[in-house]
C-alpha cells in the first residue's frame, strides 16, 4: 500500500526541518524540497497536502522568492506558515505590508471561527510570532479565523480550496497547540489514510535491500554511534553473513565504548553479521604524539581513521555495496548548501573514494534522528545506546585541551562517566541536549588529605539544545552539580578541581577543543 504524502516547499526558513520533523511526528511521510520545484515535479509527487515554510524576505520585494499560481489549482490542500502565508495573499490577490509593529516570541492568540485546522483547541492560547510584515487585506473568498493584539490576520483561510494559512509558527513548541494544528491539517483537512511508521519503514526497507544485494558483498563502517548502529541492524536483518563491519578503535572513545560496541555486534552479539574490531589505539596515538592544534588533531584522526578502514577493506577483498549513516537532515542541509566550515567535520561519512565499490547504500537517508531511534529500538537494539548522545568521529581527541597522552584519556573518561552517570541518576538524562567532561590544559594547586596537589580541573560541558546549531548551557541544579564534583575529585586520580562551562553557542560550541 502506498503511503500517503506531504510536500514542504522550503522559503529559507529556519524552521524549514522543524516543520518536516512535525509532520513525521503525525506519522505522516513528508519531504522538503526547494520552493523552486516545478509543476509537473509536484504533480508526480502526488502529495495528499502542501505546507509552505516560513522566509526571511518580504513578498513584494523584486526577486523574492514565489511560488506559481497554479499550484493553488492543483486541488490539494496548502498550509502556509509565516512568509508562505503571506505568499499564499500576495498571489490570490490580497496585501501585505510592513506591519507598524513587529512581533516576536510568545503571543496570545483568539481564534474566532470553527476552522477544521483548529479543532480541538481552546479560543485562547499562546502562539509563536516572528514577523514584520502583516496581512493588511485577505484575497476574495478568504475568511479570517484567528488574530492576535497587533496581528489581525494571524490566520486565514479558503474552506472551499482547502487553502490556510498561518502567520505564526506552528511548528516551534512554544505555540501551545501547534503540533494539534498540524495534526488536524493533515488528518482534517488533507484526509491522510496511510501513515508512515517505523515498523512499516524497518520492514519495508530490509525487504527492499534483500532485493537489490542479492548475493552481494556489503562492508559498514561502525562507529558505536545512533546512525551507523542502526544502519548496520538494519543490513544485518536483510543480508545476514554478506554484511561486513568494521569498528575503528582508536583509543578515543568513551569509557568501556569499545567493548559495549563488540558485545553488541561481535560474535556473541544477537546479530548475524561479520564483525571486525580493530585495535588501532597506539597508532592513533603515535600519530597525535605533541599535537596541540585542535583542527590539527582533527585531521590527523580523520586522516588515520581512512587509513586503517582502507587496509582492512583491501584484505577483504572487492566489496559491492558501501553502507553510510546518512540521516534526512544531512540531505536536506547539503541540498541548501548554505554552511559555513567553522572546524572539519570527521565521522565514517568520508570513506567512499578510498575503496572500490559498485554502489552506496544509505538506509537512513529518509529519516530524523527520532526515527532513527525509533528504527534502532524495533530492530532490538538497547536503548543505552539507541539513546546515546552525539559523539564526535574524532572522539575525546578534541575534548582534551593540549596535547593528547594516554593518561589524560583515561582521566577525561572516568570523569565522563561519573558525570553521565549521575546526570542520569538525577533523571535530567532526556531533557539535556548533550553533556559530557572535557579534560582542560590547566593544572593548580590544591590539598587533599595533608598533601599538597598540582592536578588538573576537568570541565562538565551540558547544553540544552534542538538543533546543535545554537545552545545554551544547561542549569544543572546545584545539588547535582555537587555530587559530581565531590566523585570527579575524590575519584579520578590526576583531578583537583571541577569547573562548569556556562558559554551558549554561539559564541562557544558544543564541543569544548
Ligand atoms: P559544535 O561543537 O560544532 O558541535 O557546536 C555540534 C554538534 O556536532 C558534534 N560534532 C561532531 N560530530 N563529527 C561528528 O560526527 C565531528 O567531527 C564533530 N564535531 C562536533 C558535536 O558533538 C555536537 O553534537
Amino acid at each position: 500500500m502506498a503511503i500517503d504524502k506531504i510536500l514542504v516547499l522550503d522559503f529559507g526558513g529556519q524552521y524549514n526541518q522543524l516543520i518536516a520533523r512535525r509532520v513525521r511526528e503525525c506519522n505522516v511521510y513528508c519531504e522538503v524540497h526547494p520552493y523552486s520545484m516545478p509543476i509537473e515535479k509536484i504533480k508526480e509527487y502526488n502529495p495528499k497536502g502542501i505546507i509552505f515554510t516560513g522566509g526571511p524576505n518580504s513578498v513584494y520585494e523584486e526577486n523574492s522568492p514565489l511560488c506559481s499560481k497554479a499550484i493553488f489549482e492543483l486541488n490539494i490542500p496548502i498550509l502556509g506558515i509565516c512568509y508562505g502565508s503571506q505568499l499564499m495573499a500576495h498571489i490570490l490577490g490580497g496585501k501585505v505590508e510592513h506591519a507598524t509593529v513587529s512581533e516576536y516570541g510568545k503571543t496570545k492568540l483568539l481564534l474566532n471561527n470553527t476552522s477544521k485546522l483548529f479543532k480541538d483547541i481552546p479560543n485562547e492560547s499562546i502562539c509563536w510570532m516572528s514577523h514584520t510584515d502583516y496581512i493588511s487585506q485577505i484575497p476574495d473568498n478568504f475568511s479570517i479565523t484567528s488574530s492576535t493584539k497587533d496581528c489581525p490576520v494571524a490566520s486565514m483561510e479558503c474552506e472551499s480550496k482547502k487553502l490556510y494559512a498561518v502567520q505564526y509558527h506552528p511548528e516551534v513548541a512554544h505555540t501551545e497547540f501547534g503540533l494539534k494544528m498540524i495534526n488536524n491539517f493533515l488528518y482534517e483537512v488533507c484526509n491522510i489514510e496511510n501513515t508512515w511508521t517505523m515498523k512499516e519503514f524497518a520492514k519495508n526497507k530490509i525487504q527492499e535491500i534483500k532485493n537489490k544485494v542479492k548475493d552481494g558483498k556489503v562492508l559498514c563502517a561502525l562507529s558505536g554511534g545512533v546512525d551507523s548502529s542502526v544502519a548496520a541492524v538494519l543490513l544485518s536483518k536483510a543480508v545476514g553473513k554478506n554484511l561486513t563491519c568494521v569498528f575503528v578503535d582508536h583509543g578515543l572513545l568513551r569509557k568501556n565504548e569499545g567493548d559495549e560496541v563488540e558485545q553488541i555486534f561481535g560474535k556473541n552479539g544477537q546479530y548475524e553479521l561479520n564483525f571486525i574490531r580493530v585495535n588501532a589505539q597506539k597508532r592513533f596515538y603515535e600519530k597525535l604524539k605533541g599535537i596541540t592544534e585542535p583542527e590539527e588533531k582533527r585531521k590527523i584522526i580523520g586522516e588515520e581513521f581512512i587509513r586503517v578502514f582502507e587496509e582492512v577493506s583491501k584484505e577483504l577483498g572487492e566489496v559491492d555495496y558501501l553502507v553510510q549513516g546518512t540521516i534526512y537532515p544531512d540531505v536536506i542541509e547539503s541540498g541548501l548548501g548554505k554552511s559555513a566550515t567553522i572546524k572539519s567535520h570527521h565521522n565514517v561519512g568520508g570513506l567512499p573514494d578510498v575503496i572500490s565499490f559498485k554502489e552506496i547504500i544509505e538506509p537512513l537517508r529518509l529519516l530524523f534522528k527520532d526515527e532513527v531511534r525509533s528504527v534502532g529500538l524495533e530492530l532490538g537494539l538497547p536503548e543505552y545506546l539507541v539513546y546515546r548522545q552525539p559523539f564526535p568521529g574524532p572522539g575525546l581527541g578534541i575534548r582534551i585541551i593540549g596535547e593528547i597522552t594516554e593518561s589524560k584519556i583515561k582521566i577525561v573518561q572516568d570523569a565522563d562517566f561519573i558525570f553521565r552517570e549521575e546526570i542520569k541518576n538525577a533523571g535530567l538524562d532526556k531533557t539535556l541536549g548533550q553533556y559530557f567532561a572535557a579534560l582542560t590544559n590547566m593544572q593548580s594547586v590544591g590539598v587533599m588529605g595533608d598533601e599538597r596537589t598540582y592536578d588538573y580541573a576537568i570541565a562538565l560541558r551540558a547544553v540544552t539544545t534542538t538543533d546543535f546549531m545554537t545552545a545554551d548551557w544547561a542549569k544543572i541544579p546545584y545539588d547535582v552539580l555537587e555530587i559530581i564534583s565531590n566523585r570527579i575529585v575524590n575519584e579520578v586520580r590526576g583531578v583537583n578541581r571541577v569547573l562548569l562551562d556556562c558559554t551558549s553557542k554561539p559564541p562557544g560550541t558544543i564541543e569544548f577543543e
